[in-house]
């Protein structure tokens, strides 16, 4: 079972980002379980503070160290900061200063971690102390700024969960994916065989599976160096 803890200001975002398809019924299995945190409720103040302004001057508000030094805390049962966490506890902080998530690094996580609490930036960004000393990866979902963490957040979990044992289908269909062996997915047609006057290729209605083991081949390659051809180097 893994289980992901997410930590924000808004955990209502995330009401009904895990209630379809492969997530929900990995969560049914018991597979995976999904649950969102107040930040706030880690609050000491009367104003249940989450926010103040940065040292040093600038725009806008810094999320403050304590309240998710104690939720991240209490949530894995530790007290003494990263060095305490268990092996396959791994604290993800998300923000654009991240490594880049990929299906590696979705991969390790779905294979490796028991738990994986997600801290969700907000505003001009979180108290550097989180980074250095709580944190053990800072994730960037790609290097575009997003108003906050949890959209980010419902993309790792989304691309984790899948890869979990179990969670598809067959133990195999994550195999054949985009990639799992380094270039794209071959492209892929149903019927009608015609529409609109466009055909499907006439080798996947031949039924030879070794010519459309072959034409797969070739298209996927022709796709990633046509889209993506930094896969290839
Ligand atoms: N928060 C803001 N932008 C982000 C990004 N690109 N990835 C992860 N978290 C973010």
């Amino acid at each position: 079972m893994l289980k992901f803890d997410i930590i924000t200001i808004f955990p209502d975002f995330f009401r009904a980002a895990f209630e379809y398809g492969i997530i929900r019924r990995a969560r049914e299995a018991g597979l995976v379980e999904i649950a969102a945190h107040d930040l706030r409720a880690w609050t000491l103040d009367k104003h249940r503070q989450v926010d103040d302004r940065p040292f040093g001057g600038g725009d806008g508000m810094v999320l403050k160290p304590e309240p998710i030094f104690a939720a991240v805390e209490n949530l894995t049962g530790t007290s003494g900061g990263r060095s305490s966490f268990l092996e396959t506890t791994r604290v993800v902080l998300l923000s654009p200063q991240g490594r880049v998530l990929t299906h590696r690094v979705a991969q390790e996580l779905a294979s490796e971690a028991g738990q994986v609490v997600l801290i969700c930036g907000r505003y001009e960004g979180v108290d550097e102390r989180v980074a250095e000393h709580l944190v053990t990866d800072e994730i960037s979902i790609g290097d575009y700024v997003l108003s906050g963490g949890e959209p980010a957040a419902i993309v790792l979990i989304d691309a984790v969960v899948r890869l979990v044992p179990g969670a598809l289908g067959s133990e195999t269909s994550a195999v054949n994916e985009s990639f799992s062996d380094g270039t794209l997915d071959y492209p892929h047609y149903t019927r009608p065989p015609e529409f609109r006057g466009m055909r499907v290729p006439e080798v996947l209605l031949s039924g030879h599976h070794g010519e459309i083991e072959k034409w797969r081949r070739e298209r996927a390659l022709e796709k990633t160096q046509s889209n993506r051809p930094d896969l290839l180097k």
